[in-house]
């Protein structure tokens, strides 16, 4: 089974910053990851970043992904990029609903779910972020949270043929803290979550091609402990990721965790 490493750079770099970042991942990585495949190491630069960051990763166990996504490949729709767009500039994995973009571009669950189908008809596997604030979880209400922001993601979605996806489970109120939950917290979510797809969708489907990864302050260190639960098919990295040494010793430690 494939285990992900998935490193989002949100709006960090810019361009050419991007295009070294991306150089330097492959060269540490490259020689490892060729008798690797299990591992599949993706790394996601901002839009305009693309195209460098795909001519440096042509060829290499390195794979692209978009940090978010409309739902429409084509028309008046000033400022968004196309599904399309993205597969034609070599994007395997796309971002959505990522918590930042919930929290500052009011993004909803319909929007989500609508960019999931868009990336499937696309064939590009969705990260699907999903996960409560602290309030919420203080509250309470943590699993009804994630539980209703995983079937609205989900609502309609059957991905066929060699369509696959994936679910990040990333508490809110963790991101950019340094300080991740434990493993054995992030394995409950993963359960929960697990459940869920299992109501919604066959069996088969959920085991080949559905994946559930843990996001939120993992690096080098805290890796190992995480991909030691079962369920926990790997890890969205984001202030870790932009750390070349450190990220492909993630690559590493994510392509030796037996899946
Ligand atoms: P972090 O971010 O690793 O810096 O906490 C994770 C994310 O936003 O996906």
């Amino acid at each position: 089974m494939t285990t992900y490493l998935i490193g989002n750079w949100k709006m960090q770099l810019n361009e050419s910053e991007s295009e070294a970042l991306a150089k330097e991942v492959v060269r540490l990585w490259a020689g490892q990851g060729e008798g690797k495949p299990d591992a599949a190491v993706v790394i996601c630069p901002s839009h305009m970043a693309l195209e460098e960051c795909a001519k440096a990763v042509k060829g290499m166990p390195v794979a692209l992904g978009g940090q978010d996504v409309f739902w429409e490949d084509k028309g008046a729709f000033t400022g968004e990029i196309s599904p399309k767009t993205l597969k034609e500039l070599g994007c395997d994995y796309c971002i959505v609903g990522h918590s930042e973009r919930r929290q500052h571009l009011g993004e909803t669950d319909e929007m989500v779910n609508k960019k999931t189908l868009a990336l499937l008809r696309h064939n590009i596997t969705p990260i699907i972020c999903v996960g409560e604030t602290m309030e919420e979880r203080s509250a309470g209400r943590r699993d009804a949270v994630v539980i209703a922001q995983v079937r609205a993601a989900l609502a309609g979605v059957k991905p066929v043929g060699s369509q696959k996806l994936i679910v990040a489970y990333e508490p809110r109120w963790v991101i950019g803290t340094g300080k991740a939950v434990s493993p054995e917290d992030a394995a409950e979510m993963h359960h929960l979550i697990l459940g869920t797809l299992h109501e919604m969708l066959s069996s088969d489907i959920v085991e080949d091609r559905c994946a559930i990864i843990y996001g939120g302050a993992v690096d080098a260190k805290n890796l190992a402990g995480f991909l030691a639960m079962d369920v926990i098919r790997g890890a969205l990295v984001g202030g870790a990721s932009l750390k070349p040494q450190e990220f492909a010793a993630m690559a590493e430690i994510t392509a030796d965790a037996k899946k």
